[in-house]
């Protein structure tokens, strides 16, 4: 593990954003990315949101999920290709801008979050699937399931869609919403096989395709990372199912209580993030990338900024 000098000394260097003169600058909640010619330089930063607000930065968490994504990339190119082109920094990578296809294909193993909330309050069909009576809270489904839904812009939530509705919409010729699909469902396979040996779980997880220019489906964004996954440890999990106890979630939710036990759940002033809280995220964070790809996590200590800007300079 990290040492605290480590840990303390990032703190102070920590990459809260970049203003790099490259390409045209879309900013999200997490990435920083320049869109250059047919590529997008995407840069991780060291920001966390909770509650939908950003709070700060976390020592080494752009590298954690940078690399996160890296890993899955490279053990998955054979079902499906993939944007990456390369990564000249730990928290950068280079992709290959693609045109969207405007749904998120989200894959669930389980029946938790909003899909639980919608079968607890009587709803019985959900994305045009038929759900069986006396399912339990978290309980495994037979088979992966598919559930799409439309990538609205900023600040408006995501809208389910079918299968149905995305073919007779004309938003995706009904071969390749096929394609996609399967694609997806052989993602979530590999990496709840990848994951099993490491003792987790992958929940469900979301996943964004594009076309490249010879029309040619690819998997862009970010692959089975804690901001686009849910994860739980599986050995635990029979247990806490049995005794109808919630999973215990590699993620966020430490922070979630932090925040809530300060008087926070997403209304007001968000509190500042102290010392100790963000190093206690940052070991998460960490943990969670060791569990997930099962090798040892080597940070890349110092000004995050002052390398990356070095790591870029034949893209400026
Ligand atoms: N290869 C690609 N080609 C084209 N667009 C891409 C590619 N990879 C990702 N994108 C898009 O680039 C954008 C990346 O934005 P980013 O994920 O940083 O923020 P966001 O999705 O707007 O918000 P959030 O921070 O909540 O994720 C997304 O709209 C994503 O769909
Ligand atoms: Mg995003």
């Amino acid at each position: 593990m990290i040492s605290d000098e480590i840990m303390k000394n990032q703190l102070n260097n920590t990459l809260q954003k970049t203003d790099l003169s490259i390409g045209e600058k879309y900013q999200g909640k997490v990435r920083d990315n320049y869109f250059v010619d047919d590529k997008i330089i995407m840069i991780t930063s060291d920001r966390i949101s909770a509650f939908d607000h950003v709070l700060g930065t976390i020592p080494f968490k752009g590298q954690v999920l940078n690399q996160i994504s890296l890993f899955w990339f490279n053990m998955t190119r054979d079902i499906v290709k993939n944007h990456l082109i390369e990564s000249p920094d730990p928290n950068v990578m280079v992709t290959k801008k693609c045109k969207k296809i405007p749904i998120e294909m989200v894959v669930r193993g389980y029946l938790t979050g909003s899909l639980w909330r919608a079968y607890e309050k009587g709803e019985r069909i959900l994305y045009g699937i038929k759900f069986n009576q006396g399912l339990k809270k978290q309980q495994k489904f037979g088979m992966p399931i598919v559930t799409p839904s439309t990538k609205e812009e900023y600040g408006k939530h995501d809208m389910p869609i079918t299968q149905k509705e995305i073919i007779e919409k004309g938003i995706l010729p009904r071969e390749q919403y096929e394609k996609i699909e399967e694609a997806a469902v052989k993602l979530f396979e590999r990496g709840t096989k990848i994951a099993a040996d490491n003792n987790l779980i992958l929940v469900d997880t979301k996943y964004e395709f594009g076309l490249d220019e010879n029309d040619e489906i690819v998997l862009i964004d970010e692959i089975h990372t804690p901001d686009s996954s849910r994860f739980w440890v599986k050995d635990k999990y029979k247990d806490l199912f049995n005794q109808g106890r919630d999973q215990e979630r590699l993620d966020k939710e430490h922070l979630r209580k932090w925040l809530m036990a300060k008087g926070f759940s997403g209304e007001g002033t968000p509190p500042k993030l102290d010392d100790d809280i963000r190093m206690q995220v940052a070991m998460m964070y960490i943990d969670l990338y060791q569990r997930i790809t099962g090798q040892e996590f080597k940070p890349e200590a110092g000004n995050v900024l002052e390398r990356i800007k070095e790591n870029l300079s034949e893209y400026m």
